[in-house]
């Protein structure tokens, strides 16, 4: 089978990696890709990015599934256009990618669906944002409505915080159009666990846990990034808080996804926030996650296309996924200076032994030559039967793979 995986990140990387173990898969195109797609088993990199020559390159190429990575794409319909041209496409669509691509959104259908989740209102009118904000407690949270690539959730200590920031939303408009409308929401204190899924709109199956590690530095701080590494499964993820989850947040949601009508086969990623009063849904995604990716499918023993044909053939119900009874830990390896400024086009180079253990993300092949091309540059993953393990196997991969400025956080 020849697939098209969409996408360029480190993300994007894992899957093509375990895309390329099915013995059913004879050859991967990813689109755009990166340096790591460029040298993975099976892989080319195809130069597009637009959806319309896409759906050409995959009627030319007889492609005959195709795998969207991230959310932009799914956001701006290419599971429906795919559709339309009879081609088999992984993932939501517009509509049910309207999930993540719309804070506003999803919160109302949260709140129809009876999925628990943070009190909230939904702003248009900076004046309203504002007089709201002139009498709710502190911290609360501010969310752009629409895509901020990350960075569109402030959480304010102070009333002068958040009204800049409503300022910066709405006023300097600094997100170009996704600030216009805010969501404003209460602050839940609690441990936050990241869980994504599978589902083809009637089963739902979730995958092992992971627990991301937002900020830069050792002991959550610093400044937040994409994730700087990721364990799983989430040691908070009790069997009580699964059961929570499952009641309160899975359920509501496939209902939802019924009865809203969405065309639904694709990946849920729920960002969860586990509390004393119960497990919340802070948000989804309708993609997998972005460090938790390259831990999860290294945990996966199923075959990934598999799976993802019995989505798209509404067959879920009769599938058990597979897992290796252990853990993994995924440590990002960054470029110095990130979330800020940093230099790139440094030489990686990585012990030939340990390929199969690094997922590539800003890196990109240069006349043979991988170099760092963004801030998150790779993850290493270290597996194992215990935590400790996998722990001590990806510190020591960490050591295997150099570039100038490399960094990152001691403690994942
Ligand atoms: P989101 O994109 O909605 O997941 O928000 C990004 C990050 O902001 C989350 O991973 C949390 O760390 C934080 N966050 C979002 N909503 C809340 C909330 N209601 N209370 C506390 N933290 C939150
Ligand atoms: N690691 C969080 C995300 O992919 O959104």
């Amino acid at each position: 089978m020849k697939v098209l995986l969409v996408g360029s990140g480190g993300r994007e990387h894992a899957i093509a990696w375990k895309l390329a173990k099915s013995e059913r898969v004879s050859k991967i195109f990813v689109a755009p890709g990166n340096g790591g797609t460029a040298i993975e088993n099976k892989c080319e990199n195809v130069n597009i990015t637009d959806i319309d020559e896409l759906v050409v390159f995959a009627r030319e190429n007889n492609i005959e599934l195709t795998f969207v990575g991230p959310e932009d794409p799914l956001t701006k319909g290419i599971t429906d256009k795919f559709k339309a041209a009879g081609l088999r496409c992984f993932g939501p669509d517009s509509k049910g990618a309207q999930l993540e691509g719309s804070k506003a959104f999803s919160k109302d259908f949260m709140k129809k669906y009876g999925v628990k989740t943070a009190q909230y209102g939904t702003f248009t009118e900076c004046d309203e944002a504002k007089g709201y904000l002139e009498n709710c407690e502190y911290p609360i949270v501010i969310k752009a409505d629409g895509l901020a690539a990350g960075k569109g959730v402030v959480i304010a200590e102070t009333k002068e915080e958040a009204m800049k920031t409503i300022d910066d939303f709405m006023i300097s408009d600094i997100f170009k159009g996704a600030g216009q409308k805010v969501v404003i929401e209460e602050f839940l204190e609690g441990v936050e666990a990241s869980i994504l899924s599978i589902t083809d709109g009637k089963t739902l199956i979730p995958f092992i846990s992971g627990k991301d590690h937002k900020q830069i530095f050792d002991g959550d701080k610093g400044p937040n990034t994409g994730g700087m590494g990721v364990l799983a499964p989430n040691p908070f993820v009790t069997e009580d808080v699964m059961k929570d989850f499952e009641e309160n947040i899975v359920a509501n949601t496939l209902k939802g996804i019924q009865e809203e009508g969405f065309d639904f086969k694709g990946i849920i990623f729920f960002g969860l926030m586990i509390t004393k009063k119960g497990t919340y849904l802070l948000e989804y995604n309708v993609r997998m996650g972005d460090p938790e990716t390259q831990s999860v499918l290294t945990l996966m023993e199923s075959d990934l296309v598999d799976l993802v044909e019995a989505a798209l053939e509404g067959r879920l119900h009769e599938v058990e996924v597979k897992w290796y009874d252990g853990a993994c830990v995924n440590v990002v390896l960054a470029s110095k200076g990130y979330p800020g400024t940093f230099e790139k086009g440094f030489e990686i180079t990585i012990d030939e032994s340990i390929k199969d253990k690094v997922f590539l993300a800003g890196a990109q092949l240069v006349d043979g030559v991988l170099r760092t091309s963004g801030g998150r540059v790779l993850s290493v993953v270290g597996r194992g039967r215990s935590i400790q393990e996998a722990r001590e196997e990806a510190y020591k991969l960490t050591e295997m793979v150099n570039f100038e400025g490399k960094y990152f956080r001691r403690d994942i």
